[in-house]
């Protein structure tokens, strides 16, 4: 055999109840569990190809080589497959996503659950779904999320073997729908790999992370009875005891823009109004308003014409990662 190569696709997801921080950097078990919705239509599809030709590691994304810090992430995670394959060859990775990188759209995620699965398959190795989820952890952890479909929780577990994703519920279990408003679409000043490491610096941190438990419960006691109310009030209580750990870290992140407090303010008065809809925020200032689909046009409605909204991205609940059926 000459070389060997695979292409995967992976959805990005939106954390309903928030992963922030880690007990273990190196292999990205975190300091609480997580629960995530898949974004379908938003997509990552990653080829790779190892051969024993190659003398480098390279990567190029969306068209772009990539170098320095990017590339080392992706090279010490094929450290990793190589290791466990027991095999030296390099790689050329390529990735291209179809929605824009950075800001709060889990691009790191949907990243590394493509190129878990791309990997893991051209190199030979037949990893179930929870090693996969497992594999795609030590990339970015998120990323163990985007590998089983619909709704998925990420369990903390006692240590690598065990903190990996599962499917909560498919993705046709409930139509709803993710309309991510875009008030600043150039990369965030500190990355998420940065700011878990300063979760532990706020007084914040070990209050939000001894209350998982009740806020998993509940979101995940909402999503198996389709009770929005109940996730609404859930998810935005999450986002917000999140980023008020970010905010009294030391250093302090504030990651929110004036458009995204204004959408925040302005939701609650949308649901009086009566239209269901939540929001939650990642590591940067776009926010992800969540409804259930019958919603979905009125939400746009609004978004579309809100002041300080660049552009309004909308996606459905999205399946697992998977193979493409050619190589690219
Ligand atoms: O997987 P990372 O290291 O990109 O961390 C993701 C962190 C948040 O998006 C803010 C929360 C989450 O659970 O996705």
């Amino acid at each position: 055999m000459s070389s060997s190569q695979a292409t995967a696709i992976a959805h990005p997801n939106i954390a309903f109840i928030k992963y922030w921080g880690n007990r273990d950097s190196l292999l990205r078990l975190p300091a609480n569990g997580s629960i995530s919705m898949n974004l379908g239509g938003l997509e990552t599809r990653t080829t790779i190809e190892f051969s024993p030709e190659f003398s480098i590691d390279t990567l190029v994304i969306n068209l772009q080589p990539v170098y320095g810090a990017g590339l080392e992430r992706v090279v010490s995670f094929l450290d990793r497959v190589r290791g466990m394959a027991g095999q030296t060859w390099r790689a050329h990775v390529s990735s291209n996503n179809n929605f824009p990188t950075g800001a709060g759209i889990a691009s790191s995620a949907a990243a590394f659950a493509a190129l878990s699965l791309a990997a893991s398959h051209a190199i030979g190795l037949n990893l179930d779904e929870a090693g996969l989820s497992r594999l795609a952890r030590t990339g970015s952890g998120s990323a163990c999320r985007s590998v089983p479909g619909g709704f998925v929780e990420w369990k903390t577990g006692s240590g690598d073997a065990d903190s990996y994703a599962v499917r909560i519920a498919p993705p046709q279990h409930w139509a709803l729908v993710d309309h991510v408003a875009i008030v600043r679409a150039v990369n965030k000043p500190v990355g998420s790999t940065e700011g878990h490491a300063l979760a532990g610096t706020s007084p914040l941190q070990a209050a939000r992370v001894a209350d998982t438990l009740r806020r998993i419960e509940i979101c995940r006691d909402a999503i198996l009875n389709r009770d929005f109310s109940a996730l609404t009030r859930i998810i935005e209580q999450d986002s917000n005891l999140m980023h008020a750990v970010m905010m009294t870290s030391q250093p302090a992140l504030f990651y929110w823009e004036p458009a995204s407090i204004a959408l925040m303010k302005s939701i609650p008065v949308w649901r009086q109004e009566g239209l269901n809809a939540a929001y939650t925020l990642d590591a940067g200032p776009n926010v992800h308003i969540i409804s259930p689909a019958q919603d979905s046009a009125a939400v746009q409605e609004r978004l579309n014409a809100f002041p300080g909204v660049k552009s309004v991205l909308v996606a459905p609940v999205g399946g697992p990662a998977r193979l493409a059926s050619g190589a690219e």
